[in-house]
């Protein structure tokens, strides 16, 4: 039978964003079979697609990582010996399934043949349909080199990472190295229940359906006998060695995030432009800050004051957290980190809250719109984005608020070029007076109602956005707009 693998699976074999396989199924130009491809296809689809010519999936990680939102830590990846040893021999139970098939159609061959040699018809007939035989399988064999390395590559993928499927919500994602499956999911862009990350407060508790996991932590938060019986874990603490299906609660909406109150530390102030500090921040190991992205947080400190600023980084690394802060005379606290501030220093942080949040329930492309600062909650959300890997194109446009380039120019140009299904449009100051002119001469499709728009941006920009929604007939819950 033919060897059929998951979309996810195919996207990471071939180096390319899932979004990118979506659009060549929906063009007809790639089958899909209960939600997944044959090998086959894929290579025809990829014929140059090598796991040791992995530059161009290196090349968009390098740039997932230069976005911080990867874990910091970055340990080693690879995954320890037990998970090692279990999937190989996964893989022996599968490879002998395959020699019992090849076998058999074998004996089934030799067979045919004595039965050809048997048949009672005309001898021209029957040196025909020895001789079709004969060069049809002389075929099968010259082709083995072509499918094998395709083979090969699938099969190193999948000693080397194990496909995490969580239902209901059908989301899927990858645990690599010696991640605990709750890790894997967060960077994976999930908003799976947890709290405290370290086997205590019982709240990544999760049923494994299928599939094998491995305890890799001692946790203090007891499971009962009944819980253990039906296959209950705790996602913190396992580590999954073979593909998993696993049942799991996963946040609806902000309804679903509890206000939090966290210690951070300060790590490091950027300042790209004379008008912005580039803030970042570090929890405790044991107290990360559960949000979803494009949300908000409180940020104090004693003695000096406090402000409301949006979270500029992706909750799939929930321990670094970005703060973009205008340089702003009336705002006691960006004074303070503008003049006073040193590392190691403690924020207060109390949040997350805010609905400009990503609809993942929507199938439509993405529409990007940030002006000046307005990028600090687009980029969380484009982080987000890309961490689910599930929209097919996502757009960026930028609008400076002086005459100079967006002050994170450089990380969108490189997300431009690293990834297939992004682009990036930085717009003038002017654009802020006929920004539906652009959005019509930019954006990749003459269908604007296919778009969910995200907007970040100065109230005055909201008449213009409704007007282009007007035009193009887009439903008003299509725009989500933040006032920045
Ligand atoms: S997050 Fe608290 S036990 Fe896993």
């Amino acid at each position: 039978m033919a060897r059929r693998i998951s979309l996810s699976r195919a996207a990471r074999l071939v180096g390319v964003k899932r979004g990118v396989l979506q659009q060549k199924i929906r063009a007809g130009q790639l089958q899909t079979f209960e939600g997944e491809i044959v090998l086959a296809d894929l290579l025809q689809s990829y014929p140059n697609a090598q796991i040791e010519d992995s530059s161009m999936l290196e090349r968009v990680e390098q740039i997932i990582e230069q976005a911080s939102f990867i874990n910091a830590d970055n340990v080693a990846r690879k995954p320890d010996n037990l998970a090692l040893g279990s999937r190989i021999m996964a893989l022996g139970k599968d490879l002998s399934q395959q020699q019992r098939l090849v076998s058999g159609y074998r004996r089934l061959l030799r067979d045919l043949r004595h039965e050809i040699e048997q048949l009672d018809v005309g001898r021209g007939s029957l040196e025909t349909l020895t001789q079709w035989l004969e060069n049809a399988e002389a075929t099968l064999l010259a082709d083995d080199d072509t499918i094998d390395q395709p083979f090969i590559n699938e099969t190193f993928l999948r000693v080397m990472t194990a496909q995490a499927t969580v239902i209901p919500s059908g989301h899927e994602f990858f645990v690599e190295g010696a991640d605990s499956i709750l890790e894997a999911g967060l960077r994976g862009g999930l908003a799976l229940n947890y709290g405290c990350s370290n086997g205590n407060c019982g709240l990544c508790k999760m049923r494994l359906v299928s599939g094998e996991t491995r305890k890799t932590r001692h946790h203090d938060y007891t499971l009962t006998e009944a819980e253990k019986g039906i296959g209950y874990i705790l996602g913190c603490c396992h580590t999954a060695v073979s593909d998993v299906v696993l049942e799991a609660d996963e946040a609806q909406g902000t309804a679903d995030i509890p206000t939090q109150t966290i210690a951070l530390r300060l790590k490091r102030i950027e300042r790209p432009n004379e008008d912005v500090l580039i803030v970042s921040t570090r929890t405790p190991r044991t107290s990360r800050l559960r949000f979803l992205a494009g949300q908000r947080a409180t940020l104090s400190v004693d003695q000096i004051g406090s402000a409301f600023y949006p979270i500029a980084s992706c909750p799939c690394d929930d321990m670094n957290l970005q703060f973009h802060i205008a340089v702003n005379a009336d705002d006691a606290l960006a004074n303070y980190l503008l003049d006073s501030a040193r590392t190691n220093d403690q924020l207060m942080l109390e949040g997350p809250s805010g609905a400009f949040v990503l609809n993942e329930n929507s199938p439509r492309a993405l529409v990007f719109i940030a002006e000046g600062i307005g990028f600090a909650s687009v980029k969380g959300l484009i982080e987000h984005a890309m961490a689910l890997d599930s929209a097919e194109q996502i757009s960026l446009f930028w609008i400076a608020d002086v005459d100079q380039p967006p002050y994170l120019n450089n990380l969108c140009r490189a997300w431009n070029d690293a990834l297939d299904n992004f682009s990036y449009c930085p717009l003038p100051a002017t654009a802020r007076h006929n920004l539906g002119d652009h959005l019509d001469a930019q954006l990749p499709t003459q269908d604007p109602a296919g778009f969910d728009f995200y907007i970040c941006a100065n109230e005055s920009l909201r008449a213009q956005c409704e007007e282009y929604a007007l035009r193009h007939e887009i439903p008003a819950s299509q725009f989500m707009f933040e006032t920045i």
